[in-house]
């Protein structure tokens, strides 16, 4: 077990500022962190009490296809685990779908937190720690009812489901993952020009709206960018409380999306505008937790008006002709350790590639990205690769391939690819070294 002592004496009242610096998890100081990511929603299949399974069903819905059984996690998490056992990983990044555990306002399913605590267990019997996500994007369809993460009593109900999972699964935990991806929002609508939601949007969100019988729907990524943000911010604060009252041995962070972004030809305006509005805040928020999850994919340039098309600087091309540039995870790790006192967890990076060809290649130099990153003395803790199997990427369905593992989408049967064998070489040298 990695878990510290000095980090289990962490008093649950201390405010992050006031913590003592030495109290946090440190490179050197326990094993690093080898392991793979997956999402509730994105492997358990089923999910129908989600905000998302309403949005994925409604007329001129912007999802691709249904996310239906995904890979049947549900039933097969033991098999999963199995799967990052094989690999030789000593950790497995999932989530706890709110929707599962809090169907309704205010109860609570003992069922399920069972459920994930066999899940945890089962991680620790095989000598892998489990490191849980109490938010991956999806909330129960109530909370979108509520007006979600735009209504500001959103906090408070994210923290109540945090403190009653950290009590149900505490014992057992030792890294948690507030929320994941809270500044992915602000960022997009800043890109994007901070417009009004399209009329599309708001067709969908009215349709959602009276499917659930409610008279709105706001989901994770819907509604005022700014106001959610703030309610974001303040919903990690109150939630990180509420575990570390009932769980104070539980080490927190928020998992960041965070792109190498530069500002190209006429793009310094937008640039500034993310650092200031989309990245500062979070850097501020995330300064005193015990880490900061790194998830970085790409490089990427921005103009007047968003985004540049990817250009000959770019050291590998991804499916979609992105730049998957490895060095971007290298950059951003060095970024953040001038930005943010926290160390860093990279709790997400892979690549979306169908022939695995592009992993082969992408896996050895993110790995070397991280090593030169650590001799510089930036201290991150661990590598945790997205993802352990091809799932539902969301908007895009199932067309994206970010797996080390393939999954018949007919009988579930997870196959590895020659990249989970690649990455089982690599770890077991690092660990080695
Ligand atoms: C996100 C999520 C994951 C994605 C992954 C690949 O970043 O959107 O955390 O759910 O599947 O990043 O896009």
């Amino acid at each position: 077990m990695q878990v510290s002592r000095r980090a289990m004496m962490v008093g649950s009242t201390l405010a992050a500022a006031t913590r003592p610096a030495d109290s946090r998890p440190r490179p050197g100081r326990g094993e690093f962190l080898w392991g793979v990511a997956t999402a509730a929603h994105q492997i358990e299949g089923n999910n129908q009490n989600s905000d998302d399974w309403v949005l994925e069903r409604v007329k001129d819905t912007f999802d691709r296809e249904p996310s239906g059984d995904a890979c049947d996690s549900l039933h097969r998490w033991r098999e999963d685990i199995a799967l990052v056992k094989a690999m030789g990983l000593n950790t497995y990044r999932f989530s706890v779908e709110w929707a599962r555990v809090e169907p309704e306002e205010g109860f609570f399913s003992t069922a399920m937190l069972d459920h994930y605590r066999r899940i945890c267990a089962a991680c620790r019997e095989a000598g892998i720690t489990p490191m849980v996500t109490l938010h991956h994007f999806t909330s129960p369809r109530w909370v979108a009812g509520l007006g979600g993460w735009e209504d500001a009593g959103i906090a408070d109900r994210l923290a109540r489901y945090c403190e009653r999972t950290a009590r149900a699964l505490g014992d057992l935990l030792e890294w948690g993952c507030t929320i994941n991806e809270p500044n992915a929002q602000v960022n997009s609508y800043i890109v994007a020009g901070e417009g009004p939601p399209s009329a599309r949007e708001l067709a969908t969100r009215a349709e959602a709206a009276k499917a659930i019988g409610s008279d709105r729907f706001h989901a994770f990524f819907q509604g005022d960018a700014f106001k959610v943000r703030d309610n974001v911010l303040v919903a990690h604060r109150k939630a990180s409380e509420a575990i570390k009252s009932v769980a104070p041995h539980v080490k927190l962070g928020m998992t960041l999306a965070l792109q190498d972004v530069h500002a190209g030809p006429g793009g310094e305006r937008l640039y500034r505008r993310i650092e200031e509005q989309a990245r500062t805040p979070f850097f501020q928020a995330a300064d005193g937790d015990d880490f900061i999850g790194v998830q970085t994919y790409n490089r990427l340039y921005l103009g007047p008006n968003g985004w540049l098309p990817a250009d000959a600087t770019s050291t590998l091309r991804g499916r979609t002709g992105e730049d998957a540039s490895p060095e971007a995870l290298g950059a951003v790790l060095r970024m953040v350790h001038g930005r943010c006192r926290a160390p860093i967890v990279v709790t997400e990076n892979g690549i979306d590639d169908a022939g695995d060809a592009l992993r082969a290649r992408y896996l050895p130099a993110a790995l070397e990205q991280v090593r030169a990153a650590r001799a510089q003395g930036v201290p991150v803790l661990g590598y945790i690769h997205w993802s352990l199997l091809d799932n539902f990427e969301w908007s895009s369905g199932y067309a994206p391939r970010f797996g080390l593992y393939a999954v018949d989408r007919q009988t579930f049967a997870r196959t590895p690819k020659p990249s989970a064998q690649l990455y089982r070489d690599l770890v077991a040298r690092e660990i080695a070294a």
